[in-house]
């Protein structure tokens, strides 16, 4: 591996047009976080950059919506935002805004660069506008007649009826989903980055580069993105919010949000590196630098794609070495989303946590979704911290600094060094890196944790509270020996728990700023003698009732009332903002799709959501866990003919296996509707 000289590690910046939850805390700001803390306790040279992205067309509409103004809006959210991060321990270096001067600027720049080199395409073409709000209307914004099935409420881009990809010029009757109005054709002229003219570089920059090294989802979604072919791709709209187009008769365009947010990652560090007398380009420019982008997996495109290319257009710049994007975290067996209220918002828990940050950071951590999605349960959530956080780490900690204080006057005891204690943890020391350094979160955490484990094993074998009583000089070791583990889980435990570190090394009397990742593996962190500080219980368990009232919270929440148009808008738009890339004809073959009947339906235990079904494959009966209880009563579903993905591999779903999926139709309002037959069939009918 390469010896890098320095760091720029970069988290995708929020759009501060609403809070974050903790899916996104899981999917790029703890992995980063994490990462960071490690590189600084190596004293590796690195900045940590992140701030509010605070432009594009939805914060404009946001703001038509809600009768206020842009700047209403992000100036509420940043400062919610930050604080949220920075009460779960995200170090940034810096929290930038896109809002700021010296970042238009430096956007500004870069599009002048491209455009005095003559790399724009410039295209007219005619789009919608409304004239009653003043904007142009991106196609989502545009409803009307489909040309091919009439239905009325069609989209701009697509018939959510018939499924026809459609033009907003197609749609018959088309109007503005924001006044209602029929809007107009108005020529508008932008400037189009010609990303087609880069794929041959890209290819050989990623295929070559980076097939081995970088996250098999990262890469796979990035190279299908380069085989299905690139379009050139419009990095101007219409507009008042945003970066201005600097350009003479530009008035009333804006740089794409997309064009400026990344870039909003070098005016962060330019800020940072003058804050603190540094320089930012040895930060972007200087080979020996490693660029990395933490992020979720729906921006994994713009970072492995769009910003290389336009990086590698400037040709000053570095461009980054390692994406590793994580994929969703789901809540409660449904997706995690803002808008529904079906999540839990940073700056909530935090309210109904206070002081319980590295309870967070742990169990999101332990079940991060680094390979593929993975769900966040508040029962989980307790059982994690009571029977690991609380059971391993805290125990052990507590029932050393006690016996030491009881035995030895709160002195670190008299004892000789122990080699294997010392091979042990030096050998922990470097699996959790070799972890760490290949973005395995997950491996790294669960090596963390094993160093207390093995504490907690010398205290059973030797029993010190027995042995005081007839072998002192044995008790003092074994009580050396675990202080000695305590004050290298307060190293080793520090990029995961920097609350917990902290913690452990004021309990232990030690100043944290004298020991850095590589002393981890000393048996010497405490001299004898030393005078030990005052215990005090690392984690509280947590009682059933926190966790019932957590759960309670959310259902209440999911029942909020009557969808409003506006709210429907949303839930539709969402659906379409996640319209998935395409994909060949084999993957779609792939899929064992069959009529089945639905024999028996009864609820899951003590899951509100789940329904454990039998259905007649015709071929076999097959036990499918669906998560519709909410939705449909059991016993309307008897006799049902629906249609089942018979060959999804078997999941264990609160401890029954599920064989296979039942399809459903979900609409605008959350409603779930069977796709099902239009006449009965035979069961096993294959569905193709
Ligand atoms: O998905 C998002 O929240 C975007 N605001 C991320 C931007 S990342 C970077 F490009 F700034
Ligand atoms: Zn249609």
């Amino acid at each position: 591996m390469k010896n890098w000289k320095r760091y720029t590690i970069t988290a995708a910046l929020p759009y501060a047009n609403g809070p974050k939850h903790i899916g996104h805390l899981a999917g790029a700001y703890l992995p980063a976080d994490i990462y960071v803390r490690y590189l600084r306790a190596q004293k590796r040279d690195v900045v940590f950059v992140c701030g509010s992205d605070e432009h594009g067309t939805a914060i404009t509409i946001q703001a038509i919506q809600e009768n206020t103004t842009p700047r209403a809006i992000i100036d509420k959210y940043h400062g919610l935002i930050k604080d949220s991060f920075d009460k779960l321990g995200i170090a940034f270096d810096i929290y930038h805004r896109t809002s700021e001067p010296l970042h238009h600027e430096t956007a500004q720049e870069f599009f002048l660069d491209f455009y005095n080199k003559g790399l724009f395409k410039e295209v007219t073409s005619e789009q919608y506008f409304d004239e009653e709000k003043k904007v142009f209307l991106a196609d989502r914004y545009i409803v009307g007649t489909c040309p091919n099935c009439a239905y009325e409420n069609a989209f701009g881009d697509q018939c959510e009826k018939c499924g026809k990809a459609l033009s907003p010029s197609e749609l018959i009757n088309p109007r503005s989903t924001l006044s209602g109005n029929k809007p107009v054709l108005r020529e508008t002229k932008h400037w189009y980055l010609p990303l087609n003219e880069y794929e041959p570089w890209l290819k050989q920059w990623l295929i070559r580069d980076h097939a081995k090294d970088w996250k098999q989802n990262v890469y796979g979604q990035s190279k299908s993105w380069i085989d299905a072919g690139l379009q050139p791709r419009a990095m101007t709209r219409d507009g008042e919010w945003g970066v201005k187009v600097p350009l003479p008769n530009a008035e009333g365009k804006v740089l794409y949000v997309w064009f400026d947010a990344p870039i909003g990652y070098i005016s962060a560090t330019k800020q940072w590196a003058k804050e603190n007398n540094k320089s930012w380009e040895l930060y972007w420019k200087d080979s020996d630098t490693r660029l990395i982008h933490f992020v979720g997996k729906d921006n994994i495109v713009f970072h492995c794609i769009i910003f290389p290319v336009m990086l590698h257009m400037h040709g000053d710049y570095i461009v980054p070495d390692n994406v590793p994007a994580n994929e969703f975290l789901n809540l409660e067996g449904d997706k995690m989303s803002t808008s529904r209220k079906w999540s839990v918002e940073m700056h909530e828990y935090i309210e109904d946590f206070p002081d319980k940050a590295d309870e967070l950071r742990y169990v999101l951590c332990s079940i991060a979704p680094e390979t593929k999605d993975s769900e966040f349960t508040w029962k989980d959530y307790q059982t994690r911290v009571n029977s690991e956080l609380v059971a391993i780490l805290g125990n052990l900690v507590n029932r050393v600094m006690v016996l030491t204080d009881k035995f030895f006057d709160n002195k670190v005891p008299q004892a000789g060094e122990c080699s294997e204690l010392k091979t042990f943890i030096t050998t922990q020391r470097e699996k959790i890196s070799d972890s760490l350094e290949h973005f395995h979160f997950r491996e790294a955490l669960s090596e963390m944790l094993n160093v207390a484990r093995h504490g907690n094993q010398l205290l059973s074998e030797k029993e010190p509270w027995k042995l005081i009583k007839t072998d002192k000089e044995a008790t003092a070791i074994v009580l050396y020996d675990c202080l000695q583990i305590i004050a290298n889980l307060g190293i080793l435990c520090e990029p995961f728990l920097p609350f917990t570190s902290k913690k452990i090394f004021t309990m232990l009397n030690l100043d944290e700023r004298n020991f850095a990742w590589a002393d981890a593996g000393r048996q010497d962190l405490l001299k004898v003698n030393h005078q030990l500080g005052k215990a005090s219980l690392l984690y509280q368990k947590l009682e059933d009732e926190v966790i019932e009232a957590q759960i309670a919270k959310l259902k209440k929440t999911i029942d909020h009332g009557p969808m409003t148009a506006e709210k429907t808008n949303t839930a539709v738009q969402s659906k379409i903002e996640n319209r998935k890339s395409e994909i060949e004809f084999d993957d779609f073959t792939k899929l064992d799709l069959r009529v089945g009947t639905i024999l028996t339906a009864e609820k899951v235990e003590k899951a509100d959501k789940l329904l454990k079904l039998s259905v007649d494959l015709g071929f076999e009966t097959r036990t499918i866990v669906s998560g519709i209880a909410e939705h449909f009563k059991p016993e309307d579903l008897i006799g049902l003919q629906v249609s089942v993905v018979s060959n999804l591999a078997p999941r264990k779903i609160r401890g029954i296996e599920s064989k296979g999926m039942i399809l459903l139709a979900e609409d605008a309002e959350g409603k779930l509707h069977f796709v099902s037959p239009k006449e009965l069939t035979t069961n096993g009918s294959v569905i193709r």
